[in-house]
């Protein structure tokens, strides 16, 4: 059988393989981040922090679904000076360490970033998409925003930068996000986050099925998977070479993950199925990558990525 090379670059970062786990499930505590340390995940992503600890929202928080799950998790993190004292230990994994962070401002971000910036974390990863929080509304749906927010973390960030957009649905809006990207470049952007603000009703109970804002959370899962590939593959095409893409969204088979190669994505986030699956799934969904791109004659990641057929 002829191996397949699933190692991947992002601003001159190798990672050993094309799968990694999402700034989401399981990666808050250092226990967490160790056991994604010692698994065939690529690299380890940090949960997204803020500058102090928070609990996050009330419980029910998450909740599976058939196709994938709903949450309003409100960042439960331990803030952010605890994940810089863990960068060393996390180091050791010799995998590539990328930080989130999500802060409840502008100020709170500059402040977070610069922070990391001496460390040695790989890179860092700023979420502008966040749906959980009441009374924060997204970075990402507000481009004026966002033009600030990377203008001034593109001023003070010389390690490999990017930010984690929510979906968008509409071509003008990933134009007008691609084009602030184009003046204030990151080196990667990681997309998408969930569906924010959906609702999921028992119809036993008569009631959501998560509490937080009354029942509204993030979608995630198989649900948003031709959500994620549209916004990969959109991005992908307005963005330069030079901007990575992180794909995010249903990836629970080798199958999904080859989808988001074709569409373009550099590398792919597993959220969801880590929650349910635990650390197993970064090797089994590897093995299914490889072994379909094996069938099909591919030895490495260029050999499909972004080469998705037209009708
Ligand atoms: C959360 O903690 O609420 C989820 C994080 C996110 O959606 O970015």
């Amino acid at each position: 059988m002829i191996e397949v090379d699933l190692s991947t670059t992002i601003a001159d970062v190798t990672f050993d393989g094309y799968i990694m786990n999402a700034s989401g499930p399981k990666c808050t505590t250092f226990q967490e981040l160790e056991a994604i340390g010692n698994s065939q995940s690529s690299a380890i992503v940090t949960k997204s922090c803020t500058k102090e600890f928070r609990e996050g929202n009330v419980e029910p928080r998450y909740a599976d679904l058939p196709h994938g799950s709903i949450q309003s998790m409100g960042l439960p993190n331990l803030g952010y000076q605890a994940y810089i004292d863990m960068i060393p230990d996390l180091k050791k994994f010799n995998k590539p360490v990328i930080v989130s962070v999500s802060g409840l401002s502008l100020a709170d971000n500059l402040e977070m970033v610069k922070a990391f910036q001496n460390t040695d974390a790989d890179m860092i990863e700023v979420n502008f998409s966040c749906p959980n929080i009441q009374g924060k509304p997204q970075v990402a749906y507000d481009f004026e925003q966002t033009e600030n927010a990377l203008k001034q973390l593109r001023a003070i960030c010389d390690k490999p930068m990017g930010i984690k957009l929510a979906p968008y649905f509409d071509m003008s809006h990933t134009t007008a996000v691609a084009n602030i990207i184009k003046q204030y470049p990151v080196e990667f952007i990681t997309t998408i986050n969930s569906l924010g603000n959906t609702l999921v009703i028992d119809p036993i109970t008569e009631a959501p099925v998560i509490k937080p804002k009354g029942g509204f959370g993030g979608l995630c899962g198989e649900y948003v998977k031709p959500v994620g590939l549209a916004n990969v593959r959109a991005f992908r095409e307005l963005l330069p070479e030079s901007t990575k893409v992180i794909g995010v969204g249903g990836i629970n088979t080798g199958t999904d993950a080859f989808e988001y190669l074709l569409a373009g994505a550099d590398a792919v986030q597993i959220a969801t199925t880590f929650e349910q699956q635990g650390t197993p799934a970064f090797a089994r969904i590897e093995t299914e990558l490889k072994q379909l791109m094996q069938s099909k004659g591919y030895t490495k990641l260029d050999d499909a990525k972004g080469k998705l057929k037209q009708l």
